[in-house]
């Protein structure tokens, strides 16, 4: 007891004496320069009512983290997005420029200023359902309740379709119906006794629709299945959260023609393309503590081109990686996966292939 006493009482001295002498050597301010890429690259978790503990994005609110946002920052934990960037171009890009990393590294450590005008300091609104009204919505049927006892859990659940005729997916888009404690959702279909992710959901991700003229099949006996991680802050530790999410689901008037289909990769089995083939998203599942994940694909002529590594990966913020131009593949190419990583982890790279 006393020793902690006595530790609170330094660590306060100290944070007062700092606090009251930091001098302020950046020339960046919260709300001319941080503001704009804490709205973009953080807000969408670090908001009122977010999935993350604290919002960044009043000055008040951030300028006490500081210290854990650069060290966040530069470790690159923060904002979750593990792409290297020298491999692949993707889209909706969520991770942070070197100038932006630079520029939030120099407020943090030059003493935070907040900076003289304000400029739309107000937690900016989120759009529902960004790639209009879908097709079909399925509503979990009844809420999800997090207990005041459970701070964390995984939920499974298994919608029917109750499809007359096979429809043809467009796109695949979620919504929490309480964004405080949903983390991710994947989502599976189901048929012929295989379970397939064909999309995961993370707060702020941007939903993509498949190009134009392709569509994923879904059959008559599909079921649709979602897997929620929930995860309370310490804001709601101790009280009861309910949740009741969405899919929703967007589909073709008719068949498309060219169809999407996913193939399972790892170290160990690599996948080798019977047929032309365009590479259009790489969705990689991994769990552990891992080092990289590397995708290749192995030309029939012998030529290899790297199309994803992950460095550090958290297995916490699933993402599916789409390329921002879909690669053409000849029959005979191999799509490989390498990984660095201990002993009993797997990862795996959900390739998602038309064809
Ligand atoms: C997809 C959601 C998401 C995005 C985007 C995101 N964060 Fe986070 N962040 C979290 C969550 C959730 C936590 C809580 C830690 C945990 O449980 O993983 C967290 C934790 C943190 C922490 C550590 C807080 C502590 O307890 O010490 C910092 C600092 C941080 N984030 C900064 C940022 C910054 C800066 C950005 C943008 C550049 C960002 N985050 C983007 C979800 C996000």
């Amino acid at each position: 007891m006393r020793a902690s006493f006595g530790l609170g009482l330094v660590v306060v001295a100290v944070a007062s004496t700092a606090f009251a002498h930091k001098p302020t050597v950046t020339t960046f301010t919260y709300n001319h320069d941080i503001f704009p890429i804490f709205e973009a690259k953080c807000g969408s978790c670090h908001r009122s009512g977010g999935v993350a503990p604290m919002s960044l994005l009043t000055y008040k609110e951030a300028f006490p983290w500081g210290v854990s946002i650069k060290n966040e920052v530069l470790d690159l934990a923060m904002p979750p997005w593990f792409a290297d960037e020298r491999y692949g171009e993707f889209k909706h890009g969520a991770g942070l420029s070197a100038k932006e990393m630079d520029t939030i590294v120099d407020w943090c450590l030059g003493g935070s200023p907040e900076g003289e005008t304000p400029v739309g300091t107000s937690p900016s609104s989120y759009v529902n359902w960004p790639l209009g009204e879908p097709e079909l919505i399925l509503m979990m049927p009844s809420p999800m309740v997090l207990d005041a006892a459970t701070s964390e859990t995984i939920q499974e659940l298994t919608f029917e379709t109750g499809l007359a005729e096979p429809v043809y997916l467009r796109a695949l888009d979620f919504q929490p119906g309480a964004p405080n404690i949903v983390r991710s959702a994947t989502i599976t279909i189901r048929f012929g006794g295989r379970k397939q992710t064909i999309a995961t959901w993370i707060p702020g991700q941007t939903p993509e629709a498949l190009p134009e003229g392709r569509g994923r099949l879904i059959p008559v006996e599909a079921e649709v299945g979602l897997e929620l991680h929930y995860k309370k802050t310490w804001l709601d530790e101790g009280s009861s959260v309910e949740d009741r999410s969405a899919v929703a689901i967007y589909l073709h008037d008719e068949d498309p023609g060219q169809l999407v289909e996913t193939v399972e990769v790892t170290s160990t089995s690599a996948h080798t393309l019977e047929a032309d083939a365009e590479l259009v998203a790489l969705l990689p599942r991994v769990d552990g503590d891992i080092e990289a994940v590397v995708a290749e694909v192995v030309r029939p002529d012998g030529s290899r081109e790297r199309l994803l590594r992950l460095y550090h990966p958290n297995s916490e913020w699933p993402r599916k990686y789409w390329l921002v131009k879909p690669i053409a593949l000849p029959a005979g190419s191999r799509v490989e996966v390498t990984a660095t990583a201990p002993e009993g982890a797997t990862p795996v790279v959900l390739v998602d292939l038309i064809s």
